[in-house]
């Protein structure tokens, strides 16, 4: 745990990618939480890259967005990710129990679900493809299609809309020019209207990846946008410091 709110993640220090400082729309950067960096809140760990093998298994489990080096024709289940489907099914007492985080991986390692990923899954798993593809389309935090280098999921649910909801998310959409769940040409950016994401203390809540951007209003959008679009250009691995 860090203790000194003018180090670690927040803007301060000028974090050399948009998702590591410079976030208009987090809490403790606006002075509500002046004795806490966001990596006291968060962890540290929160944007790290997930490890072939899952790393611990308690951390978190898919990383739903596509980037560059997703290969949605990769093999499934092969070398370390062999090794981690083992993992996963010694943490379960049936194959079913173990759907979850093996979709989860297969999204991870192909940046979305595809037909193909779907029939293999229920093949490893000794399930019903039906089963297998019901839970994958029930649950709509699984992308069945590509979706853009930053997914940026917007939650309009009560809280956030009390709040403005509905107008941040028509402003990521102008300003990265498109309509709900299309991708920018560039690949850059996919914007979806989404649910609760669990931040109701902090509207508007927007997911970019795997990062929370929380209190965010119209007017910041363009910056976060900006901020992204910047971080794509300079950052060599393009992984914008979120995966
Ligand atoms: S209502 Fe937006 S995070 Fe809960």
């Amino acid at each position: 745990m860090m203790g000194n709110g003018a180090t670690g993640a927040t803007g301060a220090t000028g974090g050399t990618t948009p998702l590591q400082g410079g976030n208009p729309g987090w809490a403790g950067e606006r002075g509500e939480f002046t004795q806490l960096s966001e990596a006291d809140v968060r962890g540290s760990e929160y944007v790290g890259r997930r490890p072939a093998n899952g790393g611990v298994g308690g951390a978190v489990s898919s990383m739903p967005y596509m980037l560059p080096e997703k290969d949605p024709n990769a093999p499934l289940f092969e070398g370390p990710y062999a090794e981690r489907l083992q993992k996963i099914l010694a943490r379960y007492p049936d194959r079913q129990g173990a759907l979850h985080p093996v979709l989860n991986m297969a999204e991870e390692l192909h940046g979305h679900l595809t037909p193909q990923a779907l029939s293999r899954v229920a093949e490893v798993l000794g399930l019903a493809p039906a089963y297998v593809r019901g839970m994958a389309t029930f649950y709509t935090m699984y992308n069945r299609a590509p979706v853009g280098r930053y997914f940026v999921q917007v939650c309009t649910n009560v809280a956030c809309n009390l709040c403005g909801g509905d107008a941040v998310l028509q402003a990521f959409l102008a300003e990265t020019g498109t309509e709900p769940g299309e991708t920018t040409p560039d690949g850059l950016f996919t914007v979806m209207e989404v649910e609760c994401l669990g931040a109701c203390g902090f509207p508007t809540a927007v997911q970019v990846n795997s990062r929370y951007f929380e209190n965010v209003e119209p007017g910041d959008v363009p910056e976060i946008v900006r901020q992204l679009r910047a971080g794509e250009k300079s950052t060599d691995a393009g992984d914008g410091g979120a995966n």
